[in-house]
């Protein structure tokens, strides 16, 4: 008898999830007996949840708002990558071991280099504009670190942007103020944005003031729900390359996978998987936004 292993995304709330329908996708096209459930966990249930991993049918888990970093005592190892960003999005069990690793740094990474290929922007001394300081800033900014760019990060609260740039200790990252934030964003070679503004039950508009806007370079969103927020509206409108958040979420996925199956994710089956899961075809996987070239 086979017996179907399990796979979770632990999230609270975890009902939005597009990882369910990416990961089921590509279970199904490895020949893989596996089950990917996205579990709602209250933050005090946490414990619990993750020792529920400990044994078999589980191969692993994802892990996602709120839980990256509280989610690491829970743990028996981390990736150099996890530790460096103090969060865990992919669990891993290794007989009754848990190894905990970061998938975000490697899937933002993959989905710059996409872009920045594609803008011919492979010039020396490069410079970005992150906006925000969340959880998502970290793994970009330290992609953006391993890059060699020079980083400045803007945040609603300051403060919150001066702990990311301290606890990631690069000299090439710099909190920007708020006086600074125009002149910063007109000579970007990139702007990444990583703030819930534009998000689909976020924030409205945009979380650049009026008047300010990148003029050159590539512009990514990392919001895909919509695909199309005003900042890429109206960057894409300026000519600038742009790109939202869904090839991240593939790329992470896709590593996450490769970490639990020890075969190669299937790319593209995910990224369609994804955007099914969105609504259909053309946002930001393929299409004008995404990968394959404008039609
Ligand atoms: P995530 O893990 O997705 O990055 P998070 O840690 O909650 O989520 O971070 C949310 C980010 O969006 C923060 O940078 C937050 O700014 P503050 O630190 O000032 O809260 C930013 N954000 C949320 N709402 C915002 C708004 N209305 N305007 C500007 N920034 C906002």
């Amino acid at each position: 008898m086979v017996t179907t292993a399990r796979l979770a995304l632990l999230a609270h709330p975890a009902g939005h999830s597009v990882s369910p329908a990416m990961q089921a996708a590509a279970l199904a096209h490895a020949g893989i007996a596996a089950r990917y459930e996205a579990l709602d966990v209250a933050p005090a249930e946490l414990g619990a949840a993750v020792a529920a991993l400990r044994s078999a049918p589980w191969l692993g888990a994802n892990v996602s708002v709120p839980h990256k970093a509280a989610v690491v005592p829970w743990l028996d190892s981390l990736s150099p990558t996890a530790r460096r960003l103090g969060a865990v999005n992919t669990i891993v069990r290794r007989g009754d071991r848990l190894h905990g690793d970061n998938t975000d740094l490697t899937g933002f990474g993959r989905s710059v280099d996409e872009l920045l290929d594609a803008a011919g922007e492979r010039s020396s001394g490069r410079t970005v504009v992150v906006l925000g300081a969340g959880g998502a800033a970290r793994a970009v900014v330290a992609a953006l670190v391993d890059r060699d760019f020079a980083v400045g990060v803007y945040n609603r609260t300051a403060a919150r942007a001066r702990a990311l740039v301290a606890d990631l200790a690069a000299a090439s990252v710099l909190v920007l103020e708020e006086s600074e934030l125009a002149s910063a964003v007109a000579s970007a070679h990139l702007v990444v944005q990583t703030t819930s503004v534009g998000m689909t039950g976020g924030p409205a508009g945009s979380p650049l003031p009026p008047g300010v806007g990148p003029r050159a370079g590539a512009v990514i969103d990392l919001v895909y729900r919509p695909p199309v927020t005003p900042l890429l509206r109206a960057a894409a409108a300026a000519g600038l390359a742009v790109r939202n958040g869904l090839p991240m979420l593939v790329y992470q996925g896709a590593a996450s996978f490769e970490a639990w199956t020890g075969q190669a994710a299937p790319l593209d089956v995910m990224g369609r998987a994804a955007e099914e899961a969105l609504g259909g075809p053309g946002r930001g996987w393929t299409g004008p936004l995404g990968r394959d070239p404008p039609a």
